[in-house]
This record gives C-alpha cells, sequence and structure tokens, in this order.
C-alpha cells in the first residue's frame, strides 16, 4: 500500500495543476467540480448515497434521536483535529441554540478538538498525535453521563486524537456509541506507528467493523475523491462533514420534533435523507456556476493582497461571520502564511464565538470588532482587502459592525459584499468594491422543504447559507495563495511540518516532485528544518515528535528543501537568499536553475 495514500490523494495522481490554473475562473470551476465528487463519488468506491453508508447515517440519526429525547442523561460528543474539530464546534453550537430557542429541547452537544479551544482559531497539530489524551480528554467530558453518541471526525482516517477516542468507546460499548466520520476506504487508514501508543488508526478503525455489524458504531467514510488541493481536508473534506453531521441533525431533529413515526420507519427516514442530499448537491453546485465571474474578481484582490504584503480580512457576525475565522484559521499551517495575513473578527468576540474556555484573550488572538477597528482599520491601505462575509444580515443595529463598515469603505482597501440573502441593507452594499451575491434559488428547493416544520425549514436554509459561504470562502483564500505562488501542480508546498503526518506529508511532497528516495527527502527536509547542511546524529535518529518541538515553527522548510534538492551544490545559505529575494517557490528554483 502506499503509505501517504491515507493522505487523501487517492490515487496519488495529479488530476488538474492548480498552481497554475490560467484564469481566476478555473480556480472558482475545478473547485466546484472537485467538490461536487461529494455526491457523486470517487470511482468505484461507496459514494454517499450506497447503501451502507446511508445505513450508517440513518443509524447515527436515530442515536442522535435518542440523545435529544433524553438530554439529562446522555450527550452527544462531536471531536476532531483542526477543521474537523471547529466543524464540530460550528455544528454543536448551532444545534445547542436551535434546541434552545424550541420549546420542551435542551441543548445537549458538545465538542472536543485536539489542543483545546485555542486550536478553534490557531492551529496546534502536535497534540493531534496524543491518543492518550484524546482519550482522558474525551472520559473527563462524559463522566457524568449514562449514554454517549460519540462522533470522530477524521477525514483522512489519520488522526491518532480521534483514534484514541474511538478506542475509548470500543471499550466501553455499554455507554458509548461512536461514529466514525472519515472520507478514506477503511484500507487506506493511517497505518503508521504512533509514538506511546501500540495501536495504529488503522487497526482502532477497522475493529470498529465488528461493533458496527453488532449495530454497536457506524463508520460513515464515502469516498468523495482527492483535495483540490492535495491534503487540504478543510476543503471538500470539510464541506462534506458538515453536510453529514447537518444531515443527521436536520432529520433527527424532524423526528423529536413531532413526527414519531419517522425513527422507526427507515424507508421514510432514508428518503427525507436522500432529499437533503440533494438539495446540498444543488447549492454546492448552482451558486459557483452563476457566481464564478463574481467570485473570481474578489480571488484576484485577495491575491494581489497577499501578493503585496496586505491582508485578507473578514468581518462578521453570528454563524456566517464565524465561517470566516475558521476559513482564516487553517491559512498558516496549509500555506505557511502568518497568522496576520488572513484573519477573522467578530461582532461580539468571544461571548459570540460561545466556545467552552471563553475570552482566551491577549491581545494577539483577540477576534473582536473592536480589536480590528483599534489594531487594523488605521492601518488600511489599497494593499488589503476586507469583506464583509453574511453582509445582507448586518443591519443599522448591529452598530459595531455597521459602523466599523462605514470607516473601512472610506479607506483605500478593496471592499467586498458577500451576501447571503437578498439584500436588505442597500446602505451596506453602497460603494462597496465587489460584491458576491450568494442568494439560493429557495424556489426550486420548495419541493424537497415542504415536509419539514416551518422551525426546521428555517434551520435547513440556515445550513445551506452556511455551506455556500463556506465553499466560497475557500475558494477565496485558496485561489489568494495559488496566486501567491503557495500552490504548485496540486501540492500545498510551504505547509508547516507540524505534527506526524503533516511530517509525512512533507516527505511525501518531496518524493513525488522531486523524485528522490524517502531517505533522502527526510535527509534534506531535516536539513531545512535544522537550518543545517551537515546534521549531527542526534537530530537524524530524534523522533518525530522531536523534530516537531525543535523547529515546526520553522518557515519555509519545503521551498528551502526543494532548493536544496533540486539545484546541484545549493546550501541552506543559497536557498535561504534566494528565497528572500524571489519569495515564490517556482521562480527561485528557475532562478537558481539558470546560474
Ligand atoms: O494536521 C493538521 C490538519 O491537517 C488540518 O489541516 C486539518 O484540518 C486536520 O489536520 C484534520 O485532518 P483529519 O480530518 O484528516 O484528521
Amino acid at each position: 500500500m502506499d503509505p501517504y495514500s491515507y493522505q487523501w490523494s487517492g490515487t496519488g495522481r495529479v488530476r488538474w495543476d492548480l498552481g497554475v490554473a490560467c484564469c481566476f475562473n478555473d480556480i472558482v470551476s475545478q473547485i466546484s467540480k472537485c467538490d461536487l465528487e461529494i455526491f457523486k463519488g470517487w470511482m468505484d468506491h461507496e459514494n454517499i448515497f450506497s447503501d451502507r453508508i446511508l445505513q450508517a447515517l440513518e443509524d447515527t440519526i436515530h442515536k442522535a434521536t435518542q440523545v435529544f429525547q433524553n438530554p439529562t442523561k446522555s450527550c452527544l460528543v462531536m471531536s476532531g483535529c483542526g477543521t474537523s474539530g471547529r466543524l464540530g464546534f460550528y455544528v454543536s453550537r448551532d444545534i445547542n441554540k436551535f434546541l434552545c430557542r424550541q420549546g420542551g429541547l435542551t441543548a445537549c452537544c458538545d465538542y472536543l478538538i485536539a489542543g483545546g479551544d485555542i486550536a478553534l482559531l490557531r492551529s496546534t497539530e502536535a497534540q493531534e498525535d496524543d491518543p492518550n489524551l484524546g482519550r482522558k480528554v474525551l472520559d473527563q467530558l462524559c463522566a457524568e453521563k449514562e449514554y454517549v453518541l460519540y462522533i470522530g471526525i477524521t477525514c483522512g482516517l489519520s488522526a491518532a486524537y480521534v483514534a484514541g477516542q474511538i478506542d475509548h468507546c470500543l471499550q466501553n460499548l455499554d455507554r458509548f456509541y461512536p461514529v466514525l466520520i472519515g472520507f478514506n476506504p477503511l484500507y487506506q487508514a493511517r497505518d503508521h506507528q504512533v509514538e506511546n501508543w501500540n495501536q495504529t488508526c488503522a487497526s482502532v478503525f477497522n475493529r470498529m467493523q465488528e461493533a458496527q455489524s453488532q449495530n454497536k458504531a457506524a463508520i460513515l467514510n464515502p469516498v468523495i475523491g482527492p483535495e483540490p488541493i492535495t491534503g487540504s481536508s478543510r476543503m471538500k473534506g470539510g464541506t462534506a462533514t458538515k453536510v453529514l453531521l447537518d444531515v443527521i441533525f436536520q432529520v433527527s431533529l424532524h423526528t423529536v420534533m413531532g413526527d414519531t413515526n419517522r425513527s422507526s420507519n427507515n424507508s421514510s427516514s432514508r428518503g427525507t435523507v436522500k432529499k437533503l442530499l440533494n438539495m446540498y448537491y444543488k447549492v454546492l453546485k448552482d451558486i459557483p456556476d452563476r457566481r464564478q465571474d463574481d467570485i473570481a474578481m474578489v480571488i484576484s484582490a485577495a491575491g494581489k493582497s497577499l501578493n503585496s504584503n496586505g491582508h485578507l480580512y473578514y468581518l462578521g457576525k453570528d454563524h456566517l461571520g464565524m465561517l470566516g475565522l475558521i476559513d482564516a484559521s487553517e491559512c498558516p499551517p496549509t500555506y505557511g502564511s502568518d497568522f496576520e495575513d488572513v484573519r477573522g473578527f467578530l461582532q461580539g468576540g468571544f461571548s459570540s464565538w460561545g466556545n467552552k474556555e471563553g475570552d482566551l484573550g491577549n491581545s494577539q488572538n483577540d477576534i473582536s470588532i473592536e480589536a480590528f477597528t483599534k489594531h487594523n482599520l488605521l492601518h488600511l491601505t489599497a494593499n488589503d482587502t476586507v469583506i464583509l462575509v453574511g453582509s445582507s444580515s448586518v443591519k443599522e443595529d448591529d452598530a459595531e459592525l455597521f459602523n466599523v463598515w462605514k470607516e473601512v469603505k472610506k479607506t483605500a482597501a478593496t471592499t467586498v459584499c458577500l451576501a447571503t440573502n437578498q439584500s436588505k441593507s442597500q446602505v451596506i452594499d453602497e460603494g462597496v468594491n465587489l460584491q458576491i451575491n450568494l442568494q439560493i434559488h429557495w424556489a426550486q428547493l420548495e419541493k424537497y422543504m415542504e415536509e419539514f416544520p416551518t422551525s426546521l425549514q428555517q434551520q435547513i436554509k440556515n445550513n445551506l447559507m452556511q455551506i455556500s459561504t463556506k465553499q466560497t470562502l475557500n475558494m477565496i483564500s485558496t485561489g489568494a495563495h495559488i496566486l501567491k505562488g503557495k500552490v504548485y501542480h496540486n501540492y500545498m508546498i510551504d505547509l508547516k511540518l507540524s505534527n506526524n503526518k503533516l511530517f509525512y506529508r512533507g516527505i511525501s511532497i518531496i518524493v513525488k516532485l522531486l523524485g528522490v528516495s524517502e531517505d533522502k527527502a527526510r535527509n534534506a527536509i531535516l536539513r531545512s528544518m535544522y537550518r543545517m547542511d551537515d546534521l549531527t546524529t542526534d537530530q537524524t535518529e530524534a523522533q518525530i515528535s522531536q523534530h516537531i518541538l525543535n523547529a515546526s515553527n520553522i518557515p519555509k522548510v519545503l521551498p528551502v528543501t526543494i532548493l536544496l534538492l533540486g539545484i546541484k551544490g545549493c546550501t541552506i545559505e543559497r536557498a535561504l537568499q534566494t528565497l528572500t529575494e524571489y519569495p515564490a517557490i517556482r521562480t527561485a528554483f528557475q532562478t537558481l536553475s539558470k546560474h
């Protein structure tokens, strides 16, 4: 088995070259095409409409219904790493809010993310490697509960943190019902040795099959094909995760809110699931089709900003605004960008973000509009792009956001309104440079909506606006980094090697790009991480966790490695000098090759 196939590169081949997509519209259409594989599936693998997957979805829906019906003794926990954990948090918060708004229902969803709440904003990948930590926090969180529906999300079936938790569930099946969400076939689950553990992700996830056959677990792993940027599971994987979670909750809430026949009637619940999936398909297809030019223009503006050392800022409120922060959080590890390059701010700051640990607040982490006003607004220049996410829901009584937006429009920055509904607030839209109208054609979805009560219809509409906003923001930030030269073919060539999986991903990218052996790639990566032309024995023999501890913050590890291996006789000093002069690796490589 290809040891890196877990990385979700599927066949591992490059299907298109996003790195040289000839115009911005291409970026939009290629990402959109790729997203639709969530529904169309990939090669002959089981897809989201396959019987086994639909059955696993129905089983999970059934368990979620039971939790909602008995919220004092039971709870529902979503857990994952990076974007997978953030989406678990996002959905749990959304569902809890919905439950609280309905009379007679109680909030009972919770979340866990490797690295704790700070990881909701900033990547902290080293803890993703720790299965024992995963187990411990799950155990603590659920100590008081008699019954727990646990949903572990790991798109690549590769997170040891999640594997540790599933292992815990499998050992306590009288209390836990584990659900695994991922998008690889099980045989591609990560089988690398995990430090301080006698199991691997693959060994644990494979054990789930037996529990599943006894109706004690569910494996939700439709195969959806490679990411547009290899390994960037925040994109299609994140979108597929949200689709699955939304559908699970929409159908179970439908049952809880009155239609009691539904839980026992599988065929009708399957019909509802399919209807909902079709709605998501339509929205994810329709918006990029209709808005391709507008999104492309914003990509161009955001790319120019990043290329001229400017910023891409997202401002917003509530759930749509939160998506800006989630999108921004993944840019540093994926593209080696600075935390300040792409940042999100939210009306109400942490109190509106709604995380368990509350204000994470030193000034560097402050996500409030007030912080933006204090630290960023004054410095806006023509090199910056500022996007008002969900602009149509911003009203004059959202004083904070409304006022700051008025000020932003007076600056030289490029301003963009991203509206999800027919814009009601002309004042918001007036005078902006660019707009993307993500309004969904609700009339076309009416026939799917009819069966749901009005309050749930509104929730489904909100979820569809969220998915479309997520997709658009992903396109913008990915496109902007492509323009900055952070993507070569469809590889992220400046990712941070900040955990075991990412360390191996780095090796695999170098092997594939330069055709060298794994050993050679590893050695050059270590030279680049330690900034040394000759490594010491301690360095070559250290555990991967040690390399990560010592050197995961070193910038441009892969670009330097590419020059070390691709240019004969290149030294660390020469590679660094060249990259300072020519930050894009393509240009740096071409320049050095000529000499
Ligand atoms: O290790 C970091 C990371 O790759 C993030 O970029 C990503 O969001 C996260 O892992 C989740 O990966 P998975 O869902 O496959 O566990």
